[in-house]
């Protein structure tokens, strides 16, 4: 797990991570939320610490212990994550957009708990923003490291994300596979450039995923 122990890449460098997947409140006692484990996300603030990053860690709800050395933000909703990431974005070298963002909220949050009545309900969503799109509109010298996670056409639709999304580092991710994504404690990713760079890699643990994702990152600062 200390594959890269001993180098201080991003010594004097500052990174913030989003994990975990966002809770959408319905009313005070349920919401909408996803599979998101925050594992990836943990795994990758842990390596950014190692790396000798000042880090900062915007989680969404899960059971993780936050790494030591890193200071986490806790929030619940799409627009609570949104807010704490956009006014840290100025002040930080990097950003990794590992959290699993709701793409949509109840258009209304009740009050009081909603009653059974028997009859059928249509649940109105609205759209969240997309907080990576939006960095990637408002970057000036920042490496942005977007993911995607996709159950078919892998490759055209994370390209089709990079671009769109003006990242330095897209972190393509076919969840479909066994041991990969959601609540594994593995993945099968690969990364993709904009320059039409592609690495894939084989079934690896989170922790290494982190560490070449940490590699790169370093790369891109060009430290
Ligand atoms: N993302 C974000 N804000 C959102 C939705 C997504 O910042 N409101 C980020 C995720 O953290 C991830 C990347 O965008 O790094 C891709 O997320 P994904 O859900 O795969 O893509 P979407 O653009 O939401 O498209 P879709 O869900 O329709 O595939
Ligand atoms: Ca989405």
């Amino acid at each position: 797990a200390r594959f890269f122990a001993g180098a201080d890449w991003l010594k004097g460098k500052k990174a913030l991570v989003t994990a975990g997947g966002t809770q959408e409140p319905l009313d005070p006692v349920r919401y909408l939320g996803n599979r998101s484990s925050g594992r990836m996300g943990y795994a990758i603030a842990q390596a950014l610490q190692e790396a000798g990053a000042e880090t900062i860690l915007v989680s969404a709800p899960t059971d993780l212990a936050v790494p030591a050395g890193v200071t986490c933000i806790q929030v619940q909703t799409a627009l609570e994550m949104y807010d704490a990431v956009l006014t840290r974005f100025s002040e930080v070298d990097v950003v990794i957009k590992a959290a699993a963002v709701a793409d949509y909220r109840p258009a209304v949050q009740a009050e009081q708990k909603i009653k059974k009545d028997g009859t059928s309900r249509t649940l109105e969503l609205i759209p969240n923003p997309d907080i990576l799109a939006e960095l990637g509109r408002r970057k000036t010298s920042q490496v942005l490291v977007g993911f995607a996670a996709e159950t078919e056409n892998l490759l055209a639709n994370a390209q089709d994300k990079m671009h769109r999304k003006n990242v330095n580092l897209l972190v393509a991710n076919d969840v479909t596979k066994l041991g990969a994504g959601f609540g594994s404690l593995t993945n099968i990713v690969s990364f993709l450039f904009p320059d039409g760079r592609k690495i894939d890699f084989p079934q690896m643990s989170k922790h290494e995923v982190a560490q070449h994702l940490v590699r790169e990152v370093a790369n891109l600062l060009g430290v």
